[in-house]
Protein backbone atom coordinates (compact mmCIF):
# COMPACT_ATOMS: atom_id res chain seq x y z
CA UNK A 1 0.00 0.00 0.00
CA UNK A 2 1.35 2.99 -0.98
CA UNK A 3 1.60 5.86 1.83
CA UNK A 4 0.92 9.34 2.06
CA UNK A 5 4.01 10.63 0.98
CA UNK A 6 6.14 12.46 4.41
CA UNK A 7 7.27 16.05 3.97
CA UNK A 8 10.60 15.82 1.55
CA UNK A 9 11.36 17.09 -1.72
CA UNK A 10 14.30 14.39 -1.95
CA UNK A 11 13.74 10.83 -3.27
CA UNK A 12 12.23 8.22 -0.38
CA UNK A 13 14.47 5.85 1.62
CA UNK A 14 13.24 2.37 3.21
CA UNK A 15 14.78 0.14 5.57
CA UNK A 16 14.09 -3.35 6.20
CA UNK A 17 15.25 -4.37 9.07
CA UNK A 18 15.06 -1.34 11.84
CA UNK A 19 17.13 -2.14 14.69
CA UNK A 20 21.02 -0.17 15.82
CA UNK A 21 22.22 0.34 12.71
CA UNK A 22 18.99 1.78 10.95
CA UNK A 23 18.60 3.99 13.74
CA UNK A 24 21.99 5.42 13.83
CA UNK A 25 21.63 6.23 9.68
CA UNK A 26 18.19 7.47 10.40
CA UNK A 27 19.23 10.05 12.69
CA UNK A 28 22.09 11.33 10.97
CA UNK A 29 19.54 11.68 7.91
CA UNK A 30 18.15 14.34 9.73
CA UNK A 31 20.93 15.97 12.21
CA UNK A 32 21.04 19.78 10.88
CA UNK A 33 19.51 18.53 7.67
CA UNK A 34 17.12 21.30 6.19
CA UNK A 35 15.44 18.84 4.13
CA UNK A 36 15.74 15.08 5.29
CA UNK A 37 14.34 12.24 2.89
CA UNK A 38 11.46 10.54 3.98
CA UNK A 39 12.10 7.29 5.28
CA UNK A 40 10.05 3.85 5.28
CA UNK A 41 10.76 1.49 8.13
CA UNK A 42 9.65 -2.40 8.40
CA UNK A 43 7.21 -2.92 11.43
CA UNK A 44 9.91 -5.12 13.34
CA UNK A 45 11.89 -3.59 16.37
CA UNK A 46 9.07 -1.37 17.32
CA UNK A 47 10.97 0.42 20.17
CA UNK A 48 13.24 1.51 17.92
CA UNK A 49 10.56 2.20 14.82
CA UNK A 50 8.42 4.30 17.54
CA UNK A 51 11.41 6.45 18.62
CA UNK A 52 12.03 7.19 14.99
CA UNK A 53 8.77 7.96 14.15
CA UNK A 54 7.97 10.46 17.34
CA UNK A 55 11.35 12.17 16.74
CA UNK A 56 11.32 12.86 13.07
CA UNK A 57 8.63 14.28 11.14
CA UNK A 58 9.49 12.35 7.58
CA UNK A 59 10.45 8.83 9.39
CA UNK A 60 7.16 6.26 8.83
CA UNK A 61 6.81 2.52 9.86
CA UNK A 62 5.11 -0.06 7.29
CA UNK A 63 2.56 -2.48 8.49
CA UNK A 64 4.97 -4.71 6.34
CA UNK A 65 8.52 -5.35 4.56
CA UNK A 66 6.46 -5.35 1.15
CA UNK A 67 4.96 -1.84 2.18
CA UNK A 68 8.38 -0.82 2.48
CA UNK A 69 9.34 -1.44 -1.26
CA UNK A 70 6.23 -0.11 -2.46
CA UNK A 71 7.28 3.36 -0.80
CA UNK A 72 11.07 3.71 -1.79
CA UNK A 73 12.97 2.02 -4.15
CA UNK A 74 16.18 2.85 -2.80
CA UNK A 75 16.52 0.20 0.07
CA UNK A 76 18.99 -0.29 2.68
CA UNK A 77 18.36 -3.98 4.42
CA UNK A 78 19.94 -3.83 7.71
CA UNK A 79 18.66 -7.56 9.30
CA UNK A 80 21.31 -9.95 10.75
CA UNK A 81 23.25 -11.97 8.17
CA UNK A 82 21.34 -15.64 9.51
CA UNK A 83 18.35 -14.17 8.49
CA UNK A 84 18.70 -12.27 4.97
CA UNK A 85 18.05 -14.97 2.80
CA UNK A 86 14.36 -15.74 4.41
CA UNK A 87 13.66 -12.12 4.26
CA UNK A 88 14.64 -10.97 0.89
CA UNK A 89 13.17 -14.25 -0.89
CA UNK A 90 9.95 -13.61 1.24
CA UNK A 91 9.76 -9.87 -0.97
CA UNK A 92 8.34 -9.15 -4.24
CA UNK A 93 11.64 -6.45 -5.92
CA UNK A 94 11.44 -4.44 -9.20
CA UNK A 95 13.97 -4.09 -11.46
CA UNK A 96 14.07 -0.67 -10.42
CA UNK A 97 14.86 -1.24 -7.10
CA UNK A 98 18.55 -0.46 -5.49
CA UNK A 99 19.25 -2.66 -2.64
CA UNK A 100 21.87 -1.53 -0.43
CA UNK A 101 22.92 -4.66 2.16
CA UNK A 102 24.76 -3.30 5.28
CA UNK A 103 24.48 -7.24 6.40
CA UNK A 104 28.38 -8.38 7.14
CA UNK A 105 29.36 -10.96 5.01
CA UNK A 106 26.26 -11.26 2.36
CA UNK A 107 27.89 -11.10 -0.69
CA UNK A 108 26.39 -9.14 -4.01
CA UNK A 109 26.41 -12.76 -5.72
CA UNK A 110 23.82 -13.69 -2.91
CA UNK A 111 22.03 -10.88 -3.05
CA UNK A 112 21.19 -11.16 -6.64
CA UNK A 113 20.40 -14.80 -5.98
CA UNK A 114 17.74 -13.73 -3.24
CA UNK A 115 16.27 -10.46 -4.30
CA UNK A 116 15.95 -10.72 -8.17
CA UNK A 117 14.83 -8.93 -10.33
CA UNK A 118 16.12 -6.11 -8.47
CA UNK A 119 18.61 -4.76 -10.58
CA UNK A 120 21.40 -2.56 -8.20
CA UNK A 121 23.01 -4.31 -5.53
CA UNK A 122 25.32 -2.23 -3.56
CA UNK A 123 27.32 -3.30 0.14
CA UNK A 124 28.28 -0.83 2.51
CA UNK A 125 29.64 -0.84 6.17
CA UNK A 126 28.34 2.05 8.06
CA UNK A 127 29.24 3.10 11.71
CA UNK A 128 27.51 3.81 14.35
CA UNK A 129 28.89 7.31 14.06
CA UNK A 130 26.30 7.63 11.20
CA UNK A 131 24.23 8.85 13.78
CA UNK A 132 26.32 12.12 13.91
CA UNK A 133 26.36 12.18 10.31
CA UNK A 134 30.63 11.00 10.47
CA UNK A 135 30.50 7.57 9.20
CA UNK A 136 33.65 7.02 6.65
CA UNK A 137 31.01 4.24 5.26
CA UNK A 138 32.58 1.56 2.30
CA UNK A 139 30.73 0.79 -0.37
CA UNK A 140 30.90 -1.15 -3.53
CA UNK A 141 30.62 -1.54 -6.03
CA UNK A 142 30.08 2.41 -6.40
CA UNK A 143 26.48 3.89 -7.04
CA UNK A 144 25.48 7.16 -7.40
CA UNK A 145 22.09 6.63 -4.70
CA UNK A 146 24.55 4.86 -2.05
CA UNK A 147 26.96 7.61 -2.42
CA UNK A 148 23.60 10.44 -1.82
CA UNK A 149 22.65 8.42 1.63
CA UNK A 150 25.77 7.57 2.87
CA UNK A 151 27.24 10.95 2.02
CA UNK A 152 24.95 12.37 3.98
CA UNK A 153 25.62 10.45 7.01
CA UNK A 154 29.34 10.88 6.70
CA UNK A 155 31.34 10.41 3.40
CA UNK A 156 32.29 7.11 1.49
CA UNK A 157 35.47 4.74 0.63
CA UNK A 158 35.12 3.09 -2.08
CA UNK A 159 37.53 0.19 -2.86
CA UNK A 160 38.10 -1.36 -5.85
CA UNK A 161 36.93 -5.07 -5.14
CA UNK A 162 34.56 -6.87 -3.10
CA UNK A 163 37.58 -8.51 -1.27
CA UNK A 164 38.36 -5.24 -0.04
CA UNK A 165 35.11 -4.61 0.76
CA UNK A 166 35.52 -7.86 2.95
CA UNK A 167 38.48 -6.97 4.63
CA UNK A 168 37.51 -3.37 5.46
CA UNK A 169 34.51 -4.86 7.26
CA UNK A 170 37.13 -7.50 9.29
CA UNK A 171 38.99 -4.36 10.18
CA UNK A 172 35.28 -3.18 11.46
CA UNK A 173 35.48 -5.88 14.04
CA UNK A 174 38.10 -4.32 15.86
CA UNK A 175 35.95 -1.86 17.78
CA UNK A 176 35.20 -3.50 20.66
CA UNK A 177 38.15 -5.17 21.24
CA UNK A 178 39.80 -1.69 21.11
CA UNK A 179 36.97 -0.65 23.94
CA UNK A 180 37.68 -3.61 26.25
CA UNK A 181 41.57 -2.41 26.07
CA UNK A 182 40.99 0.53 27.23
CA UNK A 183 38.63 -1.12 29.87
CA UNK A 184 41.45 -2.98 30.75
CA UNK A 185 43.38 0.13 31.57
CA UNK A 186 40.85 1.28 33.22
CA UNK A 187 40.21 -1.31 35.75
CA UNK A 188 43.76 -1.46 36.00
CA UNK A 189 43.85 2.42 37.29
CA UNK A 190 41.28 1.49 39.61
CA UNK A 191 43.13 -1.52 40.67
CA UNK A 192 45.76 0.99 41.68
CA UNK A 193 43.50 2.91 44.34
CA UNK A 194 41.63 5.05 42.51
CA UNK A 195 38.18 5.60 42.07
CA UNK A 196 36.40 3.50 39.53
CA UNK A 197 34.48 6.78 37.86
CA UNK A 198 37.93 8.46 38.02
CA UNK A 199 39.96 5.66 36.80
CA UNK A 200 37.25 5.98 33.92
CA UNK A 201 37.00 9.46 33.24
CA UNK A 202 40.52 9.68 32.91
CA UNK A 203 40.92 6.74 30.28
CA UNK A 204 38.33 8.05 28.07
CA UNK A 205 39.50 11.65 28.12
CA UNK A 206 43.29 10.45 27.13
CA UNK A 207 42.44 8.00 24.34
CA UNK A 208 39.85 10.57 23.41
CA UNK A 209 42.14 13.20 22.70
CA UNK A 210 44.56 10.70 21.35
CA UNK A 211 41.68 10.41 18.81
CA UNK A 212 41.55 13.84 18.14
CA UNK A 213 45.02 13.88 17.03
CA UNK A 214 44.80 10.87 14.44
CA UNK A 215 41.95 12.91 12.77
CA UNK A 216 44.07 16.21 12.70
CA UNK A 217 47.00 14.82 11.73
CA UNK A 218 48.46 13.94 8.01
CA UNK A 219 51.55 11.75 9.54
CA UNK A 220 51.54 7.93 9.17
CA UNK A 221 50.71 5.90 11.84
CA UNK A 222 54.10 4.35 12.20
CA UNK A 223 55.21 8.23 12.22
CA UNK A 224 52.70 8.95 15.26
CA UNK A 225 53.75 5.84 17.09
CA UNK A 226 57.23 7.30 17.08
CA UNK A 227 55.95 10.75 18.29
CA UNK A 228 54.31 9.40 21.18
CA UNK A 229 57.53 7.86 22.12
CA UNK A 230 60.23 9.14 24.16
CA UNK A 231 63.71 6.70 22.78
CA UNK A 232 64.42 4.36 25.95
CA UNK A 233 61.31 5.67 27.47
CA UNK A 234 57.57 4.39 29.22
CA UNK A 235 55.78 4.15 26.10
CA UNK A 236 58.44 2.26 24.44
CA UNK A 237 59.31 0.13 27.00
CA UNK A 238 54.73 -0.70 26.88
CA UNK A 239 54.71 -0.77 23.24
CA UNK A 240 58.24 -3.37 22.82
CA UNK A 241 56.63 -6.00 25.78
CA UNK A 242 53.49 -6.09 23.81
CA UNK A 243 55.08 -6.80 20.84
CA UNK A 244 57.75 -9.61 22.58
CA UNK A 245 54.51 -11.27 23.96
CA UNK A 246 53.04 -11.59 20.32
CA UNK A 247 50.36 -8.60 20.17
CA UNK A 248 50.26 -7.80 17.01
CA UNK A 249 50.47 -11.53 16.14
CA UNK A 250 47.57 -12.40 18.00
CA UNK A 251 45.63 -9.32 16.18
CA UNK A 252 46.89 -10.26 12.57
CA UNK A 253 45.37 -13.73 13.13
CA UNK A 254 42.25 -12.89 14.74
CA UNK A 255 41.64 -10.55 11.84
CA UNK A 256 42.52 -13.57 9.84
CA UNK A 257 39.87 -15.56 11.28
CA UNK A 258 36.93 -13.09 11.09
CA UNK A 259 37.87 -12.60 7.54
CA UNK A 260 37.36 -16.64 6.89
CA UNK A 261 34.01 -16.12 8.57
CA UNK A 262 33.11 -13.37 6.02
CA UNK A 263 34.21 -15.43 3.37
CA UNK A 264 32.49 -18.33 4.29
N1 LIG B 1 25.47 -2.23 14.49
C1 LIG B 1 26.46 -1.84 13.69
O1 LIG B 1 27.32 -1.03 14.07
C2 LIG B 1 26.52 -2.33 12.27
C3 LIG B 1 27.40 -1.71 11.38
C4 LIG B 1 27.45 -2.13 10.05
C5 LIG B 1 26.64 -3.17 9.64
N2 LIG B 1 25.81 -3.77 10.51
C6 LIG B 1 24.94 -4.86 9.99
O2 LIG B 1 23.61 -4.40 10.07
C7 LIG B 1 22.74 -5.50 10.31
C8 LIG B 1 21.86 -5.16 11.50
O3 LIG B 1 22.70 -4.92 12.62
P1 LIG B 1 22.14 -4.16 13.90
O4 LIG B 1 23.30 -3.96 14.79
O5 LIG B 1 21.30 -2.99 13.48
O6 LIG B 1 21.21 -5.33 14.49
P2 LIG B 1 19.89 -5.21 15.32
O7 LIG B 1 19.93 -4.00 16.21
O8 LIG B 1 19.64 -6.54 15.91
O9 LIG B 1 18.79 -4.91 14.21
C9 LIG B 1 18.26 -5.88 13.35
C10 LIG B 1 16.78 -5.65 13.34
O10 LIG B 1 16.19 -6.50 12.35
C11 LIG B 1 14.88 -6.74 12.82
N3 LIG B 1 14.30 -7.90 12.17
C12 LIG B 1 14.38 -9.21 12.55
N4 LIG B 1 13.67 -9.98 11.71
C13 LIG B 1 13.13 -9.13 10.77
C14 LIG B 1 12.31 -9.33 9.65
N5 LIG B 1 11.88 -10.55 9.28
N6 LIG B 1 11.94 -8.25 8.93
C15 LIG B 1 12.37 -7.00 9.27
N7 LIG B 1 13.15 -6.76 10.35
C16 LIG B 1 13.53 -7.82 11.07
C17 LIG B 1 15.04 -6.96 14.29
O11 LIG B 1 13.80 -6.69 14.88
P3 LIG B 1 13.38 -7.29 16.31
O12 LIG B 1 14.07 -6.39 17.29
O13 LIG B 1 11.90 -7.14 16.33
O14 LIG B 1 13.86 -8.71 16.34
C18 LIG B 1 16.14 -6.00 14.68
O15 LIG B 1 15.67 -4.83 15.26
C19 LIG B 1 23.62 -6.73 10.54
O16 LIG B 1 23.59 -7.52 9.38
C20 LIG B 1 25.02 -6.17 10.76
O17 LIG B 1 26.00 -7.01 10.18
C21 LIG B 1 25.70 -3.37 11.80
Amino acid sequence: MQQSSPRSSSAPYGFVGAGAITAAIVEGLNVDAADPPAVFLSPRSRGVGHELVSRFPTVQACDSNQEVLENATSIVVAVRPQIARAVLEELSFRPEHVVMSVMAGVRLEQLQDWAAPAAHFVRAIPLPSAARAQSLTAVYPDNAVARELFGRVGGLLVPSEEAALDALSAATATFAAHLDYLTTIANWLAGQGLDHGAATAYTTQIFGQLGQSLMQSTDSLATLTEKHMTPGGINQQLMTDLRRDGVPDVVRRALDRVLARLRE
